[in-house]
């Protein structure tokens, strides 16, 4: 199974708390198609964000599917709140858990679509054993905790591994990638083989989100028709 489609999904930690209705509309007209928001605890990653009530409430304010990115300790702990919340798909850290398999496996249960995300210093075997129990594979391209930071490169290497890999196996699990994308890098991600692309600053601290948001999907969907 292969991957033509491609995903643009907004990171709200980049957007304007104050007016978060409008900036997430901004990036609907823009072409968003996941909205993804980052859940972190001051512990798995130096930084605290945002928790269950704000998933709630982002719930309420889109129908688009919410991918809710949690950098926290103890994720199986949280996991079906989150998805009672209003989380469609729910990503957890290899690194964050000793039991990936059973979190994966929970999320499933409680009607979420499962995902495993990467850090940049953790490879792609480690998740070998779980590439059929899962919706999505998040591949870091900075290390976790603030946006804006500038994309690791070798993230690009682990992305057409994972791709190689799926084609290998007749894999069915969507390639993310979150952290530094923006409209320098996003078409090389996307011969890659990524099919979601996470995007904060590029998105939010542009003059215009909805413009910004086309102009990734419009440069992602471009590279993978020159692929072709
Ligand atoms: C990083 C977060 C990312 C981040 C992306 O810890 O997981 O989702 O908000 O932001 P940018 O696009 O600014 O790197
Ligand atoms: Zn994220």
């Amino acid at each position: 199974m292969t991957y033509a489609t491609i995903e643009i999904a907004p990171s709200i930690l980049a957007a304007d708390f104050s007016k978060l209705r409008d900036e997430i509309r901004a990036t609907e007209e823009g072409g968003a198609n996941v909205i993804h928001v980052d859940v972190m605890d001051g512990h798995f990653v130096p930084n605290i964000s945002i928790g269950i009530p704000v998933v709630a409430s982002v719930r309420k304010a889109t129908r688009l599917p919410l991918d809710v990115h949690l950098m926290i300790e103890n994720p199986e702990q949280y996991i079906e709140e989150f998805v009672r919340a209003g989380a469609n798909r729910v990503l957890v850290h290899q690194e964050a858990t000793v039991h990936l398999d059973r979190a994966l496996a929970m999320i499933r249960e409680h009607g979420a679509e499962a995902g495993a995300v990467i850090n940049p210093a953790t490879p792609v075997p480690m998740l070998s054993e779980v590439l059929d129990k899962l919706e999505t594979v998040l591949v870091m391209g900075v290390n976790p905790g603030f946006g804006g930071q500038k994309f690791i490169p070798r993230a690009i290497e682990k992305i057409r591994q994972l791709n190689q890999w799926r084609a290998r196996d007749n894999g069915a699990f969507r390639i993310e990638v979150d952290g530094g994308v923006d409209l320098e890098n996003i078409a090389e991600l996307a011969q890659a083989g990524a099919n979601t692309f996470v995007a904060g600053t590029s998105i939010f601290h542009t003059p215009d989100a909805r413009e910004a948001t086309r102009q990734l999907c419009r440069q992602a969907t471009q590279a993978l028709s020159q692929k072709v």
